[in-house]
């Protein structure tokens, strides 16, 4: 069923697709069906992988039939989360989106691979589908497991928060760097139609932000990470941002032009980075992505002078690079964000 492999010899980097040199897939997406892709490959090349396949729920994909039995969405399930395994280095991690349907049957699959489940994490988000017969849908699962339950990448600084302590107690017990976020993920919206990220081509977009999480905390810069199902090209587009190389596979055509089109905008304007008189481009896009894990406000943030100092010392602990931030720093450059 891989069209673009059979009859449309138009796929970008389909030249590359036999005899693949690993090299030539770092920064690329491919046009091809990930299992397909992934069987030529040799080495394992993956550090992080993030996978949101169809969820056999009848959506609208341009060439994937979404709708099919489901003993054999539960067989190619298994064909494809085997074939991300083997390309997956001893030390990667693995997340994986999905609905009710078949979460049991991915806890159950990754099992029997020999993966390590660290989290079942709910991403509860608004602006689910409304219904008329039963309790509206919102939430999907999102599996994290590694390869070895030992030796894996983790940056909790990336994600810490501030805690309800230091937000609302003033209790001074309170860890200064904060508390891990809980494994039911509230703040991340759903990309509806009217978001300025919205990717009108594609059906179902993951949000920039809930990629930025995972990938900051289970990968470093500079290494790989890869996206068997791109889509609209999401998991790319953050790992560019965060300094990370990026792979991905779609079976349409379409949605890969479009979704090399995204990273070549997003290429073209981070050359003309933006900074500000205090902070680099990635300070500023860190504060960016704290500013939307806060469970406050940024312009509450910035009324207040005690949660600017939390705000401001949350921060330090993410960069995590010796730096001394001031507040005043902190306070112009979220200034200027929301301006
Ligand atoms: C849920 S969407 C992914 C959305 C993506 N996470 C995003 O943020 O845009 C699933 C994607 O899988 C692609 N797909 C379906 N079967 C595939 C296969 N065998 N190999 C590669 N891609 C496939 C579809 O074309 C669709 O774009």
């Amino acid at each position: 069923m891989n069209t673009c492999l059979t009859n449309n010899y138009s796929c970008s980097f389909y030249a590359f697709y036999y005899n693949v040199p690993m090299p030539e897939l770092v920064n690329r997406i491919i046009c091809g069906d990930c299992i397909e892709v992934l069987s030529k490959i040799e080495d394992p090349f993956a550090d992080l992988i993030f996978a949101d396949p169809p969820f056999n729920i009848g959506y609208k994909y341009d060439k994937y039939y979404d709708k099919v039995k489901s003993k054999n969405y539960i067989a190619w399930t298994k064909d494809w989360m085997t074939a991300c395994k083997k390309v997956l280095k001893p030390d990667g991690s693995f997340y994986i989106a999905i609905g009710d349907d078949y979460a049991a049957n991915v806890k159950i699959i990754g099992d029997e691979l020999g993966l390590v489940m660290r989290n079942w994490i709910i991403w509860y988000y608004t602006f689910g589908q409304q219904t008329k017969s039963k309790f509206a849908r919102s939430h999907t699962h999102i599996f994290y497991f590694v390869n070895d339950k030992k030796n894996f990448t983790f940056n909790d600084r990336a994600a810490r928060v501030p805690s309800d302590r230091q937000l609302i107690y003033n209790d001074k017990r309170a860890n200064p760097a904060g508390k891990m976020p809980d494994d039911v993920w509230t703040q991340f919206s759903r990309v509806c139609g009217t978001f300025k990220e919205r990717a009108s081509w594609h059906p179902c977009q993951m949000p920039e932000s809930l990629l930025n999480r995972i990938i900051s905390v289970s990968s470093n810069p500079g290494e790989c990470v890869f996206d068997p199902f791109t889509g609209s090209g999401t998991t790319a587009a953050a790992a560019y941002q965060l300094n990370r190389n990026y792979c991905g596979t779609d079976i349409s055509n379409d949605y890969v032009k479009n979704a090399n089109k995204r990273l070549a905008t997003l290429k073209k304007t981070s050359k003309q980075k933006t900074v500000n008189l205090f902070l680099n481009s990635h300070e500023l896009a860190e504060i960016k992505r704290l500013a939307s894990d806060m469970p406050i406000p940024t312009k509450e943030i910035l009324a207040d002078n005690k949660l600017t100092k939390i705000f401001t010392r949350q921060f330090s602990v993410r960069m995590n690079n010796g730096k001394k931030y001031t507040e005043q720093e902190i306070v112009t450059s979220l200034q200027e964000m929301i301006l």
